[in-house]
Order: C-alpha cells, then structure tokens, then sequence
C-alpha cells in the first residue's frame, strides 16, 4: 500500500527535472513570465491563507509531485490514520489525536467501515473533556489561585506553553502561568520563588508519568509546597498523564486523563492542554478545538492540488531531497507566537528524524530539515544577514496576522512592512558588482496569513503543521510516531548519575570518565 518515494516513476522524473532545469528555477523569470504566479501558487485554507509563489516550484514540478504524493500512496494512509489503524508500528498504536477535536469527526472519515471503530471513543472522550474543562472553569472562578505551574517537559510543555503565550489576548489576567521543564533545577526555583502555595495550583503534565525531569521537578514542588505550610496537595495538585496509576502512586488523586493513542508532540488537545484551557476558557478551548478540526476536514477531503498540508510538504520533500536544502527557518512576526519555532522543533525533528524507514530499512536520502527560528523582527538583527547574503539557502516560513488583537499605534503596520519587504528581499536580492553590497535573491520563501489570531486560527495552524509533516513522513516512508532516538541518552544518564557519586569510571570511554572527574571535583 505505501510505496517508498524512491522507489516510484515520479521520483526519477523529479531528479532528472531538477538536473535538467529545475536547479536553475530563477523566482524573478517566474513572475516575469506569469502574471498570475502569485494566484496560481497560493492557497486557501481553513483559518490560513498561503502564499507558496516564491518558492523554487513551477506547475510541471508541482504536478509530478502530487504524482509522488499519489503514487506513495498518500491517501490511503492518511486514511488508514483516520480509520485508527495501528500506522505507529514500532509501538503498535493507532494515531488518533485528531479525534479530540471534535464529536462528529466520523462525518467525514473516508474509510467509512471504520467509523465505529471510532465512534465508540467518542464518549469517553466527551466525558474527559468535560472534566478537564469543568475543572479550567472552577480553577478560573477561584480568585485564591494566582499562580499556574504547569510540569512537564517535551510534548507535555512546548504546545501548551506555546498556545498560552499566542492566545494571551484571550486569557484571564488575573492568572499568572508558569511552565518548568528543565531537570535544571534553577527554573523551578525561580518558579517557586514567585508563588505561595496556598495561592498555586501546579498540574503535573506526563504522558507516561516516568519522565525523570518532570517526576524530579513535580517531587522538588511537593516538597516546597509541604515545607512552606502547604496542605491539601489534593487540591493543589493534578495530573494530566495516561499513567493515572503512576499519578496516584505519587500522592495524586486529581487527575485528567487520556490514552496511547495520542502521541506526547500531538497532545495539547488533550488533557495536557489543560493550561491553556484556563487561560481561555472551556469556550475559547472548544474553538481551539474547532479550529483544528476544520483544518482535519480540509486535509481528509480537499483533493491534493489544493490541500495546504499537502502542498506544505510537497515542497519540503522538493527542498530537503532535491535542492538539498538542510534547514527551514520559522519565522513568526507576532510576538504572541514566540514559542512556536521551538514547538515546531519536536513536532518535525521528533516525527520525521529518522533514518529508517517503517520496516527499518536504511534510507538512501534524506529526511526531516532542521527547523529553528526566531520571532521578527528580531530574526533581522541577528542571522538575517545569513539569509540574505550566506553560502546555504535556507527556505524561511513567514507567518504574519493581518489584524493585530493589541498593537499600539503605528506597530503593526511597521512589522507588516518588514515581513513583506523581508520576502521580497529574499526573492529579488539587489545586484551590486562591489561584492559585499550584492544580494544573490532568488532564495525562496512561504508565507502564511491568518486573519486574526484566535484559538480558532491558532488550532487551524497547529493541525495543519501536524499533517503537514504527516505528509513528509509519509513519503519519506518512515514511522512518524515514534521517537527511539531519545532513549538512549536516558539510559546512559541513569548510570553516570551513580558513578558521580561513586567515582566508578571503570569501563567508560577516555572522554567520558575524563569529564566525570572534572565534575566530580568541581562538584564539592
Ligand atoms: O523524551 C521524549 C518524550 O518522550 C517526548 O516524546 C514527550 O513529549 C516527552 O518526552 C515527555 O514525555 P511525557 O509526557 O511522558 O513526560
């Protein structure tokens, strides 16, 4: 059923297109020769706008690679995902997060033998979030809670740290978030330093509620709060973790749960999104929902050619495997979004940096680009300089909000400007025949628009990211659901915690028995 992209007629018409002309696609000679470029190469899209038209792609490129996206089999797994089968192999689980967004998602399953399948979660689901959203209500109600200190770390704290930061136009003020990943425990020490406990409410986020960091952290917040006269840890205390055994064993008894299904990088609409559910509301958390569920109907049942997640990752494929194009700059020109680059980060690298493929066959290309970035215009003033005018072209993602919810006067036209003028540059460059003056253009760009930013727009922009890279992973014919590359730096870390306190370095290689001296010894 899915065929690797190697392996299929149109990868080796995209090559031999590349080779002949497709390297030497020129943006500037693209509009000049069409006026409709940028009409032709753009596309609506629940909540999202884009424009792909300075992108190194012309129609003849973009129809074999929906030839690829075809001959992969794409939509047959995208459907296999939505029909709940176990597509994450390597751990024998069914993708499903989608399923929380919304009650009726059966509607538009395409593989409709499945819907029962599905539609037996459907309760349990309704109930746990009305749960989680009764509590978000009542914690909102209580004017004795100040602080929020969200636990957790990787899935458990970059989407919902991200969404409350994006959507604080929409949150309580009177709440003031906290979010502590790091096993570094001077962020939770500066986090305490700031909060009383019979004033804070912390929520331990963990899928698995094994995760050493967050267990230490949750464990060094317990201790405090007991220490400086807290009580009821009951009440000040919840988990948000499919472990809820784990939770209990550890003196919790509040807990919100949810299930494998859901991977820990796609798990802000469940119960880990609790956060940002009492920042906005059970009402602005079930149109965050809505937001991306739109988005879920527009990728299960627009035709390729103009489905946004598709075409996404059609040109990352173009990019990472033709152009050889190692990176992807994100490039937020909203501060609300801030976090979103570093969300981004594990939703690509940990989904599709793999070099296996779903059978555990070495792939011969490659696979996921770095992502990285920096809000504008602050990007300008620091690696810009690189983009414009450095040896790699780095495709950059702009994504801009046509109406700012709170700008000051003059502001948001000024940062519009520079994300328009930013893309232009890229594209056009500026010949200059003294050298350090010369801008080379023609390095490509996307540019994404959102109206507005709400948890509407918002959850439409996450959803389409997520199949977005569903997409790339699915081509590339890897697991993207799995994240093995994790383990083994945990493991290592369990057995060099002990020999810093014993001092063992038998067995361990030169550097690494050389770096626990030095520790060992600085450590007194
Ligand atoms: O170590 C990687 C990872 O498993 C991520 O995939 C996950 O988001 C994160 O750790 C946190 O895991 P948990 O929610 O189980 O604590």
């Amino acid at each position: 059923m899915r065929t690797r992209c190697d392996r299929t007629p149109a990868w080796g018409l995209l090559q031999a297109g590349f080779d002949s002309t497709g390297k030497n696609f020129d943006l500037r000679d693209a509009f000049a020769s069409d006026p409709n470029r940028f009409a032709n190469f753009s596309q609506d899209a629940p909540h999202v706008f884009a424009d792909l038209s300075k992108n190194l792609i012309n129609s003849t490129t973009q129809a074999l690679l929906f030839d690829l996206a075809r001959q992969c089999g794409l939509e047959a797994h995208r459907d296999a995902m939505f029909a709940g089968e176990a597509i994450n192999s390597t751990e024998n689980r069914a993708v499903m997060h989608f399923l929380l967004r919304n009650k009726p998602v059966a509607q538009y399953i395409p593989a409709r033998a499945a819907i029962d399948k599905i539609a037996d979660k459907a309760a349990e689901i309704e109930a746990t979030l009305n749960a989680m959203l009764a509590f978000a209500e009542q914690t909102r109600a209580d004017v004795g809670i100040t602080d929020i200190v969200n636990i957790g770390i990787g899935g458990s704290d970059l989407g919902p740290q991200m969404a409350v930061l994006a959507l604080d136009e929409f949150a309580d003020k009177a709440k003031r978030f906290h979010f502590v990943s790091n096993v570094d425990g001077q962020e939770l020490a500066g986090v305490l330093a700031q909060c009383r406990p019979q004033t804070t409410q912390f929520l331990i986020a963990s899928k698995t509620f094994t995760t050493a960091e967050t267990l230490l952290n949750a464990q060094s917040a317990k201790a405090w709060f007991e220490a400086h006269g807290g009580q009821h840890v009951d009440r000040h205390f919840a988990a948000l973790t499919t472990n809820v055994a784990a939770a209990n064993a550890f003196g919790i008894t509040t807990t919100f749960g949810f299930w494998d299904w859901v991977g820990g990088r796609y798990s802000l609409w469940s119960a880990i999104g609790l956060p940002i559910a009492i920042a906005i509301g059970a009402k602005g958390f079930r149109e965050f929902l809505a937001g991306a569920h739109a988005m879920d109907e527009h990728f299960c049942t627009v035709p390729l050619e103009q489905n946004l997640p598709v075409r996404l990752a059609l040109l990352d494929v173009w990019y990472r495997n033709f152009h050889g194009f190692a990176s992807r700059s994100i490039a937020p020109y909203s501060f609300p979004m801030r976090r979103l680059p570093a969300y981004l980060q594990q939703l690509e690298m940990e989904s599709n940096g793999k070099r296996v493929d779903a059978q555990g066959e070495s792939l011969p290309f490659e696979t996921a680009p770095v992502l990285w970035g920096e809000p504008g215009t602050n990007g300008q003033h620091a690696y810009f300089q690189m983009l414009h005018q450095g040896t790699s072209v780095v495709p950059v993602e702009f994504i801009a909000v046509k109406n700012a919810a709170n700008s000051l006067p003059g502001h948001h036209q000024k940062l519009l400007a520079n994300v328009i003028a930013q893309a232009q540059a890229l594209m056009l460059g500026k010949a200059d025949a003294g050298g350090h003056k010369h801008f080379p253009g023609n390095r490509p760009s996307t540019f994404l628009l959102l109206d507005e930013l709400t948890p509407a727009s918002l959850g439409a922009l996450l959803a389409l990211q997520e199949h977005r890279v569903f997409v790339s992973g699915s081509i590339w014919g890897i697991n993207s659901f799995d994240q093995w590359g994790v383990e083994l730096g945990k493991v290592l870390a369990q057995d060099i915690e002990l020999r810093l306190q014993s001092g063992e370095a038998a067995g361990l290689d030169g550097s690494t028995a050389g770096l626990l001296q030095r520790l060992r010894s600085s450590a007194r």
